[in-house]
């Protein structure tokens, strides 16, 4: 069935998610009022009746304040003391040793407080302490040096700061090598979720040797969406592992005429979700559509045969939708690239995240959707699921990304793999075992880097 523009507009603009018909919600999705991301947030209860875009649905998924994903118990990982690689023999001992601290520190929770659906999770900053913000730190110092030294302070921003970890390995390895640039140095943190704010303070008052830290150190909790204070100092911008849970929009294409239609997602009155594409676009997915295209020079994969022959052939399959598969674009990471391109004119960033993920759910940069229950993941094959029980996972297009970046924010920048980027600046032999293999240059293959130049 092809949505045609002979309809009346209402009966025009969408149609239902599914091949294969389910149940006509046509009446109520003319019916409920749509509903943003901001308005949800005061809500205390998952909505019903009501419509939204798919970014909105899953942002609230994820960050409601009262039931969304990273509101509830998520924790990070922390092994403790760091890892002796040298005393390892190799990464499959390493990867034991990791498995035994890791059901260790979930025990020691459950003692204190028993959960089956606790969601644990561990970043590379967290196993690679101190050693991975020792790399970074000697990237920043460098470049810091080389240009805004003496004349202005370091300035370090960092967006989502999980544990604090990241921050606390910068500023001991800037104090221990450089003392010149360490009282010259400040350090930003802004953090969406009040919960890891208050655990990255906690972090400063540890020890007598992390509270000398303290007075170089500002914890903003919000999101960066939020973000109104313009910083015209130059600043080095840091995110680890945070696009990987911006939320994104879904597109299908109409395989006739290539017209996108965005996703939309209706709550009925037991809680039920259904999926509506519309040909209306709203203003941000529309105008990411058009930077992509600027910045890329029209050269995007698509969730569809490029050939006309090749979409005629697809309409006329068995049971075929007049739509293309699902495409899931990062509408949120634009916008974040807006904020930088705004409010933090001389910026340089540098982020790192997940070019591929496994185990994702159906369409082109399609994420993981997945819980974890009685320890066990528990990977799911949509979006539309419980809100805040899921992580949703996106991998990020780095050649988009960057393309996007710049046509934004009119910087240069560059892309390395994470093994790259580790080998310029890491020490690699601290990561080491004996037989000469190296987690931190081989388990990250999944990860790219970008930075301005
Ligand atoms: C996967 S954790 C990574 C933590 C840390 N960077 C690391 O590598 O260990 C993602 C972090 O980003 C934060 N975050 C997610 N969205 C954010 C937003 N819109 N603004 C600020 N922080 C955000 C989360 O609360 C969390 O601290």
């Amino acid at each position: 069935m092809v949505p045609s523009k002979d309809l009346p507009p209402h009966e025009a603009n969408w149609q239902p998610r599914s091949d294969i018909f389910k149940q006509d919600m046509s009446e109520e999705f003319k019916k409920y009022p749509m509903v943003t991301v901001n308005e949800l947030r005061n809500y205390k209860e998952r909505p019903r009746r009501v419509k939204m875009l798919m970014r909105d649905f899953i942002e609230d998924s994820l960050y409601n304040p009262n039931y969304g994903y990273f509101s509830k118990q998520v924790v990070i990982f922390s092994p403790g003391e760091p890892f002796d690689f040298a005393s390892f023999y190799d990464e499959l001992e390493f990867h034991a040793d990791l498995s035994k601290r890791y059901r260790e520190f979930e025990d020691a929770l459950d003692a204190e407080s028993p959960s089956d659906t606790r969601q644990l999770w561990y970043t590379p900053t967290e196993l690679f302490r101190p050693y991975y913000g020792e790399a970074i730190a000697r990237y920043l110092i460098a470049n810091y040096k080389l240009t805004t030294y003496p004349y202005h302070d370091l300035i370090i921003y960092e967006m989502g700061a999980g544990r604090g970890t990241l921050m606390r390995n910068i500023l001991d390895y800037i104090r221990h090598v450089d003392p010149d640039v360490y009282v010259r140095t400040q350090y930003k943190i802004i953090e969406i979720s009040t919960q890891l704010a208050s655990l990255q303070k906690s972090q400063l008052m540890q020890t007598a040797n992390a509270r000398e830290h303290a007075d170089r150190v500002e914890i903003i909790n919000q999101s960066i969406f939020d973000w109104k204070n313009p910083v015209p100092s130059p600043c080095f911008f840091l995110a680890f592992e945070v696009f990987d849970n911006f939320a994104h929009d879904v597109v299908r294409y109409d395989l006739e005429t290539k017209e996108p239609l965005q996703g939309i997602v209706l709550i009925d009155d037991i809680g039920e979700f259904h999926e509506f594409y519309t040909r209306k676009l709203d203003p941000v997915l529309e105008r990411y559509l058009q930077v992509r295209e600027m910045a890329t020079g029209g050269k995007y994969k698509v969730p569809y045969p490029s050939t006309w022959l090749g979409r005629w052939l697809a309409l006329r399959k068995p049971f075929a939708s007049n739509l293309s598969a699902q495409e899931y674009v990062p509408t949120r990471l634009m916008q974040f690239f807006d904020v930088l391109g705004r409010f933090f004119p001389a910026h340089r960033l540098l982020t790192s995240d997940f070019h591929y993920l496994p185990d994702a759910i159906q369409g082109l940069n399609a994420p993981i959707v997945q819980t974890r229950y009685k320890r066990q993941p528990i990977p799911v094959s949509t979006p539309l699921v419980h809100q805040g029980y899921f992580d949703i996972m996106f991998p990020t297009n780095f050649q988009i990304a960057e393309a996007t970046y710049q046509a934004i924010t009119g910087k240069l920048s560059r892309v390395l793999s994470h093994e790259d980027f580790m080998r310029r600046w890491a020490y690699v032999e601290d990561t080491e075992t004996k037989s000469g293999e190296n987690p931190l240059l081989n388990w990250y293959k999944n990860a790219s880097v970008l930075y301005t130049v």
